[in-house]
């Protein structure tokens, strides 16, 4: 375990390759394009988050989105923390930053495939912490979606009960 001290910021494009780099080195993730982490860090940045150590190596990442159809709601694309910064609560204080960002977010998305226990729990602990309600469902099918070769993803939606 590396313990030492990583700072939170927003990407920009020059983080995209060691971006994509670190995403090689966290299955099950999908791996994306270069230009998909470069357009993540640069037209995307105001709704990602980068770990970075105080020796410049980017430990996690956070990729979202603001689903234009949904404007109360922050879409986490995927979380990746390296394996040497793992345990020590480092995802779940970058999501929560994440969110405490966003103006007018009342909302947080995500897919998760059935099994992905670390990501289970990661935001079963976030929406816990932000007293959010809980609804989910099969977003998108193995077999309807992804032709059997990926397994099904489940959205998970957590919002603030409205007064
Ligand atoms: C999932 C991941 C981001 C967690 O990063 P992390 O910084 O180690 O997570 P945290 O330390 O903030 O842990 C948050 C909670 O999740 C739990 N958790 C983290 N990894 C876990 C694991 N492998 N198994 C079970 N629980 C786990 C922690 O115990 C903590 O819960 P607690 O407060 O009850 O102890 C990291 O393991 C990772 O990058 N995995 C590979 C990619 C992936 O699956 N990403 C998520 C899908 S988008």
């Amino acid at each position: 375990m590396n313990n030492t001290t990583v700072r939170l910021r927003k990407p920009n494009a020059k983080d995209g390759y060691a971006v994509h780099q670190l995403i090689s080195q966290c299955p099950p993730l999908d791996q994306n394009s270069v230009y998909c982490n470069l357009l993540q860090c640069s037209d995307l940045s105001d709704s990602c988050i980068l770990a970075e150590s105080d020796t410049g190596v980017i430990a996690g990442f956070i990729s979202g989105y603001r689903p234009p159809a949904r404007p109360d709601t922050l879409f986490i694309w995927q979380v990746a923390l390296h394996p040497d910064w793992r345990g020590q609560g480092i995802a779940l204080k970058m999501l929560t930053e994440l969110f405490a960002s966003q103006s007018n977010a009342t909302a947080l998305e995500t897919t998760i495939s059935p099994g992905n226990v670390a990501s289970e729990t990661l935001f079963a602990r976030f929406f816990e912490q932000q007293q959010m309600q809980v609804v989910k469902h099969t977003l998108f099918s193995s077999a309807e979606h992804f032709a059997g070769k990926h397994d099904d993803e489940v959205l998970y939606r957590g919002s603030k009960a409205t007064a």
